[in-house]
């Protein structure tokens, strides 16, 4: 099996916190380490939260570093369950990893340079403001060579924003950082909201993560059901995105997305600032720089998440193996 070897780069948060312990109980997935941004929470807490949930994962080996505390530019905004802080004992049992000594844009370019080196380029799953990533590219451009794609959680398109009406929260936090990385030459996949916001988990789901899903299922129980995502105003009905774990999911499973191709940009100044726009008609005199995720199987999605979570509950049965769980 030829592994997806990652990063990813996050901002725990809740959903980041299922992308991660989808990603390290599933075997096509080579986690390289985690990269931490400040985001839905100030970077300490994130910090926290990562260390956390890796120790929940039972995965030490894989290496947590801290990012960037803030945007390039814009004035600092936070996640609106920015209450969550770091993730008390009760929601998720103490036990978490060190973190590294190495700087996490320091963690990327040099993972980067030698995944440039040995020919097997990295994917870099973007789930928080791609501060860390864009650093990482102004710095050393090079490591783009290293890059296989970055598959980004962000922006919106055909959805209204959810941070700002015309907002996607990650973009909106660092707009300049999604820009930079738009225009990087890099790979881009980007996975808007118009697709997120399709999948929506219910308390039943959760009740299976819970039920069958070890110390795992059950850190994603007390996380989802403390922070209710769902709107039922918005979505018509009960439930609410995981959006981050779209994007394990996309390398795990692509066959349950649809994407086309387009320019993606954002807007980085004024009112609408985090505004992200994609030109899947070619309108302007630039060529598409990403592939667009704009749908995903919702009963395949869910499936795959708690499929892959179930794995923590099979494998507290017996010893786990470096690289994923039992299987
Ligand atoms: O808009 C959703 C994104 O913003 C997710 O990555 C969530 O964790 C927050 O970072
Ligand atoms: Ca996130």
């Amino acid at each position: 099996m030829n592994r997806h070897r990652i990063i990813i780069d996050a901002d725990p948060g809740v959903d980041d916190a299922a992308a991660i312990l989808m990603a390290l109980a599933s075997p096509e997935i080579d986690v390289l380490g985690l990269s931490v941004v400040a985001g839905n929470v100030p970077l300490k807490d994130a910090l926290t939260n990562a260390c956390k949930i890796v120790g929940v994962s039972g995965r030490a080996d894989v290496a947590v570093h801290a990012g960037a505390p803030g945007p390039l530019v814009r004035e600092q905004v936070f996640g609106k369950y920015a209450r969550i802080g770091s993730f008390s004992d009760e929601l998720v049992a103490r036990g978490g990893i060190t973190p590294a000594e190495e700087h996490a844009v320091r963690f990327i370019v040099r993972s980067a340079r030698e995944a440039a080196g040995t020919g097997e380029p990295i994917t870099i799953c973007a789930i928080g403001p791609m501060t860390n990533i864009a650093l990482a590219l102004i710095q050393h451009p090079d490591v783009a060579r290293g890059i296989r794609q970055i598959v980004s959680m962000g922006g919106a398109f055909t959805a209204l924003g959810h941070r700002t009406p015309w907002a996607e929260f990650n973009i909106y936090a660092d707009p300049h950082a999604a820009e930079i990385v738009y225009r990087s030459g890099a790979p881009i996949v980007v996975m808007p909201l118009d697709m997120t916001f399709q999948a929506l988990f219910s308390a039943e789901h959760f009740q299976s993560l819970r039920d069958r899903g070890g110390a795992g299922g059950d850190a994603l129980y007390n996380l989802f059901s403390t922070f209710d995502r769902g709107d039922v105003a918005r979505f018509g009905r009960p439930g609410g995105p995981i959006h981050d774990a779209t994007t394990i999911a996309w390398l795990i499973r692509p066959e349950l997305f649809t994407s086309r191709r387009a320019t993606v940009g954002t807007q980085v100044t004024g009112l609408t600032m985090g505004y992200t726009y994609a030109d899947f008609y070619q309108k302007m005199d630039r060529m598409p720089n990403a592939t667009v995720v704009t749908d995903v199987d919702e009963t395949g999605f869910i499936n795959l998440l708690i499929e892959r979570i179930s794995l923590y509950g099979s494998a507290a049965s017996g010893p786990k193996t470096p690289g994923g769980l039992n299987l």
